[in-house]
């Protein structure tokens, strides 16, 4: 899959070949349309990317009305990520993409502030399962709930998430992160922080799904830092089921395709039919791929 916010809503790159994804998450939604963080809004770091984007969007009845009826054309599924201030706002989006035509199911994006409790839903076990349950019951839509690593008890939040009704976990969003423009003398990002992505967070977010698989029965997607094919098998043995690829489009728009290639070249060569069996330390539940 391409990750939220590094793929646009599959407008944007005419020239990738969809053929090669598995499905496309599409940028943060939200139920009013916002137009972000004001710039600088990327900064480039040694080994990966800052952004403080903000969840720039065209709100969620745009997405519906205009993207997802041509979505039903692609033969793509289409996950649309969503994002809000509270239970109600993530509750209102589910609802208004519930059964649309075009749209395949729901990525949870908790990396969000929650306005009344002033703190993340996704770093507090407690709100991301309230937030979960809720949109569990706004729509049948397969529901994937995606980790923010930045947490003490991430696998606590994964069983809490888990066990309010979520179908999947993504694992994970990005590592809060800083740079500062020396000549300047202000942070790069006029936002001061960011979210850092790309190879610099591969291992981490390769612990992160690491931890979760042995935690949780639901399948983990891993995203974090994957740019090649051999970084997307670590990922699958360490217990993914799937992938998602972020950062790596701006650098290789066709990524997918070369990991996509790359994996099956490696599952001929190794003889493995399924690669759903190729996890280091067994599933407690089988999953294939
Ligand atoms: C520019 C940019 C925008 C992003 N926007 C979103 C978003 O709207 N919602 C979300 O859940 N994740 C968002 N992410 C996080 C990515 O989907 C992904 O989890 C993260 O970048 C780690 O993967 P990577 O190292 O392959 O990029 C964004 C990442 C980048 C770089």
């Amino acid at each position: 899959m391409v990750a939220s916010g590094t793929f646009g809503y599959g407008f944007d790159a005419p020239q990738v070949d969809r053929s090669a994804l598995g499905a496309m998450v599409t940028k943060g939604t939200t139920r009013a349309a916002r137009t972000g963080n004001p710039p600088v809004r990327i900064a480039e770091t040694a080994s990966g990317m800052l952004n403080a984007i903000g969840l720039q969007n065209p709100g969620v009845d745009y997405v519906a009305q205009t993207y997802a009826p041509q979505w039903v054309e692609w033969d793509l599924p289409v996950i649309v990520n969503i994002a809000g201030e509270s239970i109600e706002d993530y509750v209102e989006v589910a609802r208004r993409l519930d059964g649309r035509p075009g749209v395949a199911g729901i990525e949870l994006n908790i990396s969000c502030p929650n306005v009344e409790a002033g703190l993340q839903f996704g770093v507090d076990a407690r709100l991301a399962a309230q937030v979960t349950e809720a949109v569990r019951a706004a729509t049948e839509m397969p529901l994937m709930v995606k980790l923010t690593p930045n947490v003490t008890d991430l696998v606590g939040i994964a069983r809490a998430i888990e066990a309010a009704g979520a179908d999947s976990i993504s694992a994970v969003n990005t590592y809060l992160g800083m740079s500062i423009d020396v000549a300047r003398r202000r942070p790069a990002l006029a936002n001061g922080l960011g979210g850092l992505s790309g190879p610099a967070i591969k291992p981490l977010a390769l612990r992160a799904v690491w931890e979760v698989a042995s935690a949780v029965e639901i399948p983990i997607v891993g995203v974090g830092g994957i740019f090649t094919a051999e970084d997307a098998l670590e990922f699958l043995l360490a217990g993914a089921a799937a992938v998602q690829l972020g950062t790596v489009n701006y650098v290789r728009p066709d990524a997918a395709r070369l990991v996509r290639d790359g994996i099956v070249a490696f599952a001929a060569d190794s003889g493995l039919p399924d690669l759903g069996d190729i996890a280091l330390r067994p599933r407690r539940k089988a999953v294939h791929v």
